[in-house]
C-alpha cells in the first residue's frame, strides 16, 4: 500500500508514517458529519469555569464537558497547557472511547520558552544566529509536553516596522530576509521530536498583522501589494518551507478583507503559491470577529462559517461557529462535504505527520529524564547573553573593571518574572536568575537601591544619590517591564517615563560613570539616554536566566555580539521607521528648502537596523563584489578583509546589502542580503565572502516575479547605514 505523502514539507518534520494516505481516506469515509466536524473545532482544555469534574477510565478527575466532547469526537483539539496527566487522559478518551480513534492535539503559546524562558523573540533575533533560533525551538519542544502540549502557537514571523504596536515583541522586527531564516530556524527546533512528544510548529500571524496602521494592535492593514510580496509574505514562505505543520491566518483586514476569511490569502496564496500542506487554525475568535458588529462580513454566523470554510479555514478556534452552523450548512448544501473533507484531511495528516497514531501520549519517562531546568537555564543564559545589544561605550565604561565597587539601581532587578516578557505563563525553573545573583555570582562588590519605579510616582533622589557617592560606577536599569509589550500593548509613546528621566538626571549629576542596562519589549525613544549614559546595555526581556546574562555580558565574561533588527527612532514622531525604506526623489538635507526630513528633529534613526558595538573594535578593508556562474548558477560574492582592532577577542557580525538602483516599482535604499559571523583574535584578520544567489536579488510585482537587472549598489560592512558603496551591474 502506497504510504501517505504529505508532500516534502511535511516529510522534513521527520515525521514517522504511521497510517497511511489510503488509511486516512477511509477514515475520512467512515467519519459521520459530525465527526468530521469535530475534527474541525478547537476549545478550551479547562472546559466551562467551575464545571463539574468527571473521571476517565483509570480515575483522573477531568473537565466533565470536554471529557464527553472528546469522547463524542466534537473536537479536534484544545487550547490550554492542561498538564500531562490531563493529556494523557484525553487521548485516552479519543483514542480508546471514541468511535473514531483520531489523537488529539493540545495547542498553546509556548513563544520563547515554557518553564525556562529564553529571551522575547524581538531579543532573540539580535542573535543573528540560526543555531540559537533552532536551540530555542529544541528547548519548547522539550518543555512543551511538560506541559501538556504537543502544538505551539510558534513562531511569528510578523513583520513590524512601528514599535508602539505591543507584539513587535513576538516577532524578529523588520527585516524579511532575517526573520525568515529566524522563523525556518524555529519551525526546525519545535519541529525536531526532541521532545517527549513531538510538538507542532504554527507559523503566525498570516498575515501582514503587523502593519496595523499608526502601531494599534488589531488595527486595519492596507499595503500594496508588493510591499504584501516583497516584506510580510517571506517569512511565511520560509517557514512553509522549512515544514511548519500549521498556519495561523491573522485578525486583521488586509485591504479591507478580514484574513479570517480572506479566500485569495489562504487559498491562492498560502496553498497556491507557497504550497502550503498542513492546516490552518483561526485565531482567538478570528471567525466570529467577522460578524456583523466586527468586521461585519455576514449578517449571521452561518454566512460567516461558508466565507471561512471557503476561504480555507481548516479549524476554528474557540469561537465555537463551526461546532454551531457547520453540520446544517453541509446538510443545507451551502457548505460542500468536499470542502470538509479537505480540511479534516489537512487536520489528519499534521496528526499522522507528528506520528500521533503512533505514539499518542507523553512518554512520562523521557520526560522526566529530559526536564533538565539547570541545564535549560545554562542554556537560556547563554542564549539571552548573546541577545544582548550594546548600543553605546564610551569613556571604557564597560566592561566593569575588577574590583569596582557597584551601586545597581532601578526597577525590577529582583524580579525576573516581571522582566521576562510576554508569554511567560509557565514559568517553573527553580534555576532562574536576577541581576544581583548574576552579579553576587560573578564576584562584583554592589548595592542595590531601587530608587525609582518603571512608571509610577517620583524617584527618589537621595536614595539614588546616597549609592552613587559610595560607588565607581552607577548601573541602572531603565525601559518597560516585561508585560508592557505584548498582545493588545499597543502604546501611544515610547519614550522613558517621567520618573525615569527624572532619576537619570539624578544619577548624571553625580558625575559617576553610568552604566544603564535597558529592558523592553520595543525599541524606544531614548535620545536623553543615549546622551547621558556613558554606557548603554539593550538586554530586552532576557528570560528566567537574563540577570546572569546581563551579568556575564556588564563583567566582560561575554563579549556582547547583538545587532540590532529594527530601529530606534530619535522620536514617535518619526514611525513608521525602517531601513529597507523605498527612496524619495527629494534630498534628505535638512538645509535644502524643499527636503524630504522633519524640520524639528532629525529623520534618521537613533539606532539603526544591523547595530551595536562590542569590547572588541573591527575595520574593514578590501570591500569587493563580483558576479560569477551562469543561468540558475549566477551569484553575486561579496568580499571584505575584517581585522580585530581591538585589545580583546570578538565576533563581528558583517553584513551584506544590495540596492536596485531601477526597477519597475521604485527599489528600497538598501536590502539585507545575508551575513557572516566571523571570530576575531586582537589583531587577527579575516577574509569574509558572502555570496548571494542572484535569483535572491529579484522583487514581486503583485503575482509577478522580476528578476534583478540593470544597475546595483552593494555594501559588505557593519550595519544598514555604513560601508564603501561597491557598484556592479546585473
Ligand atoms: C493571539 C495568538 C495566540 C492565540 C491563542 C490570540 O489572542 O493573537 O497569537 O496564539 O490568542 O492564545
Amino acid at each position: 500500500m502506497k504510504k501517505m505523502v504529505c508532500a516534502a514539507a511535511l516529510a522534513t518534520c521527520g515525521a514517522a508514517m504511521a497510517i497511511t494516505d489510503a488509511e486516512i481516506e477511509k477514515l475520512i469515509g467512515e467519519m459521520t458529519l459530525e465527526e468530521k466536524v469535530g475534527q474541525l473545532v478547537q476549545l478550551g482544555s479547562a472546559g466551562k469555569e467551575g464545571g463539574p469534574l468527571s473521571q476517565d477510565a483509570t480515575g483522573v478527575a477531568l473537565p466533565a464537558d470536554v471529557a464527553e466532547m472528546v469522547r463524542k469526537g466534537e473536537v479536534g483539539s484544545l487550547i490550554g497547557a492542561c498538564g500531562v496527566t490531563n493529556f494523557n487522559a484525553f487521548q485516552r478518551i479519543a483514542m480508546n472511547e471514541a468511535r473514531v480513534k483520531i489523537p488529539l492535539m493540545v495547542g498553546h503559546d509556548m513563544i520563547h520558552g515554557v518553564m525556562t524562558q529564553a529571551p522575547i523573540p524581538l531579543a532573540l533575533a539580535c542573535a543573528w544566529d540560526e543555531k540559537t533560533w533552532q536551540d530555542c525551538g529544541r528547548l519548547i519542544a522539550v518543555e512543551s509536553p511538560a506541559k501538556g502540549c504537543n502544538w505551539t502557537f510558534t513562531p511569528m514571523v510578523d513583520m513590524c516596522r512601528d514599535p508602539r504596536w505591543g507584539r513587535i515583541a513576538e516577532g524578529p522586527g523588520q527585516d524579511p530576509y532575517l526573520g525568515g531564516k529566524m522563523g525556518a530556524a524555529m519551525v526546525k527546533g519545535i519541529q525536531s521530536k526532541a521532545g517527549a512528544l513531538p510538538v507542532a510548529a504554527c507559523i503566525k500571524h498570516f498575515a501582514a498583522y503587523g502593519g496595523a496602521e499608526a502601531g494599534r494592535d488589531y488595527n486595519t492593514v492596507e499595503m500594496s501589494e508588493s510591499t504584501f510580496r516583497n516584506v510580510y509574505l517571506p517569512p511565511f514562505k520560509a517557514g512553509v518551507e522549512a515544514g511548519a505543520l500549521t498556519v495561523m491566518p491573522a485578525f486583521n483586514t488586509l485591504n479591507g478583507v478580514p484574513c479570517s476569511v480572506n479566500k485569495w490569502l489562504l487559498t491562492d496564496i498560502l496553498r497556491d503559491h507557497l504550497a502550503f500542506k498542513g492546516f490552518t487554525i483561526s485565531d482567538w475568535c478570528g471567525v466570529s470577529e467577522c460578524e456583523l458588529d466586527h468586521h461585519g462580513m455576514a449578517e449571521t454566523h452561518a454566512g460567516l462559517v461558508e466565507l471561512a470554510m471557503d476561504a480555507g479555514m481548516d479549524q476554528d478556534m474557540m469561537a465555537g461557529l463551526y461546532r454551531k452552523e457547520l453540520v446544517q450548512l453541509v446538510k443545507d448544501g451551502k457548505v460542500p462535504m468536499a470542502q470538509v473533507d479537505r480540511s479534516v484531511r489537512n487536520i489528519l495528516q499534521v496528526k499522522n505527520a507528528l506520528g500521533l497514531w503512533e505514539n499518542p501520549y507523553i512518554d512520562e519517562a523521557k520526560l522526566k529524564a529530559q526536564i533538565d531546568l539547570a541545564a535549560h537555564a545554562r542554556q537560556a543564559r547563554a542564549i539571552a547573553a548573546k541577545c544582548c545589544v550594546l548600543l553605546k561605550n564610551e569613556k571604557d565604561a564597560l566592561p566593569l573593571k575588577p574590583g569596582v565597587k557597584v551601586a545597581l539601581v532601578g526597577p525590577g532587578a529582583e524580579d525576573c518574572v516581571s522582566i521576562s516578557g510576554t508569554w511567560s505563563a509557565y514559568i517553573e525553573n527553580k534555576f532562574e536568575m536576577t541581576l544581583p545573583e548574576g552579579l553576587r555570582g560573578a564576584g562584583v562588590t554592589f548595592t542595590y537601591t531601587p530608587g525609582y519605579d518603571w512608571q509610577k510616582g517620583r524617584a527618589d533622589a537621595k536614595a539614588l544619590k546616597a549609592a552613587a557617592k559610595e560607588a565607581d560606577v552607577v548601573v541602572a536599569l531603565f525601559g518597560q517591564k516585561g508585560t508592557d509589550s505584548g498582545e493588545g500593548w499597543s502604546v501611544l509613546d515610547i519614550t522613558l517615563p517621567k520618573v525615569q528621566l527624572e532619576a537619570l538626571n539624578v544619577l548624571k549629576r553625580t558625575k559617576k560613570p553610568l552604566v544603564a542596562v535597558l529592558i523592553n519589549g520595543r525599541p524606544l525613544a531614548i535620545p536623553e539616554l543615549a546622551e547621558k549614559a556613558d554606557a548603554i546595555l539593550e538586554a530586552w526581556c532576557p528570560g528566567t536566566s537574563g540577570g546572569g546574562a546581563i551579568a556575564d555580558v556588564l563583567t566582560g565574561k561575554v563579549n556582547p555580539e547583538g545587532r540590532l533588527t529594527t530601529e530606534f527612532p530619535v522620536s514617535v514622531g518619526q514611525l513608521p521607521l525602517y531601513y529597507n525604506r523605498l527612496r524619495t526623489g527629494r534630498p534628505s538635507d535638512v538645509s535644502a528648502p524643499y527636503c524630504s526630513c522633519y524640520r524639528d528633529g532629525p529623520h534618521q534613526a537613533l539606532y539603526p537596523f544591523g547595530y551595536g558595538l562590542g569590547y572588541a573594535t573591527f575595520a574593514y578593508a578590501n570591500e569587493l563584489v563580483k558576479v560569477e556562474g551562469e543561468g540558475n548558477q549566477r551569484k553575486v560574492v561579496l568580499s571584505c578583509d575584517v581585522t580585530n582592532t581591538g585589545k580583546v577577542a570578538g565576533v563581528e557580525t558583517v553584513q551584506a546589502y544590495t540596492r536596485q538602483m531601477v526597477g519597475v516599482e521604485s527599489r528600497p535604499i538598501r536590502e539585507l542580503r545575508g551575513w557572516q559571523k566571523v571570530a576575531l583574535a586582537p589583531g587577527e584578520t579575516k577574509c569574509v565572502t558572502i555570496e548571494v544567489p542572484v535569483a535572491q536579488l529579484g522583487y514581486w510585482l503583485k503575482d509577478r516575479f522580476v528578476p534583478a537587472a540593470g544597475p546595483m549598489r552593494a555594501w559588505i560592512t557593519r550595519d544598514s547605514v555604513s560601508g564603501k558603496t561597491l557598484e556592479f551591474r546585473l
